[in-house]
């Protein structure tokens, strides 16, 4: 009888997974990427936040932050502020990270991000608390006991995720790769050579590309090409709440080029929802971490050292307008 009930049970099982399966062929859906975000918010985190938290296709385990574009406590700060914004208080847990790079003391991009990190909304006093431990604990905590490898986002300067490495190296069983914003081919935007979340803590990024794990690196050239266009920017309030709350971060947000401003971060998400947009070349990238490159990433282009092994996979071109496309329509979706 008990054999019988089993049987019964699988099949059960089996033809659930079948019509899951039957079902996403015929919509289009795609998997479910399982994350941990460690972020640094900052307008273009928050922009990437509200599609982290709202898409179905990404289940955020856990946010962490970090210093980067203004300081720990107002990072962490704007992520509650985020969280609670999208009703998702009891479903991600956040956690506060880092306060200060590896060795470089801290200088932040208040410059550009304004003096809270998300300037221009006016958001309802935080009724959360962030998690009781760091988040380097709590991603060890998340990561080990996860039931099948993450994929660890990295939107800010990359100290956590070293702090990890260096302190629990066993969770990097448990990572199935890491996507990170950040670095460069071609000019920087803090010297001619060197990207802010590199910059800010180039030996947590040598140590995060020498990790071992697979790292696919969205660099500053590719997010200069795929701006948020005016058009679209003037669009976002007309299409709802967190419309109309993005294009108030936006218009503060300093960042911006002609034509648009660079959604930096976003692309991240964007990556992993449409890798067919992206142009990807495996490198061997190593990171500058004193002197006048400080910061710069150097991609072994004529693939003379490390005898041709390659630790990155790097965006070297992106579809501007798919991109463009896309995030309008995610922004368009969310049902606040
Ligand atoms: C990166 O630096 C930060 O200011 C942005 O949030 C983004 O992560 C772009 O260089
Ligand atoms: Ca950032």
């Amino acid at each position: 009888m008990k054999i019988f009930k089993l049987y019964i049970l699988l099949s059960i099982t089996l033809l659930a997974m079948n019509s899951a399966v039957a079902q996403t062929r015929a919509t289009g859906a795609t998997s479910v990427h399982k994350i941990i975000l460690d972020t640094d918010p900052g307008i273009d985190d928050a922009a990437a936040i509200a599609i982290a938290l709202t898409d179905d296709q990404f289940d955020v385990k856990l946010l962490t932050t970090v210093a980067g574009n203004v300081s720990a406590d107002k990072t962490c700060a704007n992520a509650l502020k985020l969280v609670e914004f999208f009703g998702k208080q009891h479903s991600v847990p956040v956690a506060a990270g880092a306060t200060a790079p590896l060795l470089k003391p801290f200088e932040d991009a208040s410059y550009v991000h304004g003096e809270s990190g998300m300037p221009g909304w006016d958001f309802p006093t935080i009724q959360t608390r962030p998690l009781a431990k760091h988040a380097v604990e709590a991603m060890r905590d998340v990561l080990l006991t996860a039931n099948e490898p993450l994929t660890l986002v990295l939107t800010g300067a990359y100290t956590n995720a070293a702090l990890l490495f260096r302190t629990y190296p066993e969770v990097k069983a448990n990572i199935a790769r890491i996507v990170v914003m950040g670095g460069c081919l071609g000019y920087g935007n803090m010297s001619s050579a060197a990207e802010f979340n590199i910059f800010t803590d180039p030996h947590a990024a040598k140590i995060v590309f020498e990790s071992g794990l697979p790292i696919v690196m969205i660099g500053l050239d590719i997010t200069m090409k795929a701006l948020l266009t005016n058009a679209n920017i003037a669009r976002l309030p007309t299409l709802n709440e967190t419309g109309k709350m993005l294009h108030s971060l936006i218009s503060w947000y300093k960042d911006e080029s002609e034509g648009g401003k660079p959604m930096h971060d976003v692309n991240t998400l964007f990556y992993l929802a449409h890798p067919e947009a992206f142009t990807i070349t495996d490198y061997w990238v190593d990171v500058v971490t004193d002197g006048f490159a400080a910061g710069e990433t150097v991609a072994d282009i004529r693939r003379v050292s490390h005898n041709g092994a390659t630790n990155v996979s790097v965006a070297t071109d992106i579809d501007a307008a798919a991109f463009n496309e896309w995030y309008m329509a995610e922004i368009a979706k969310i049902k606040k």
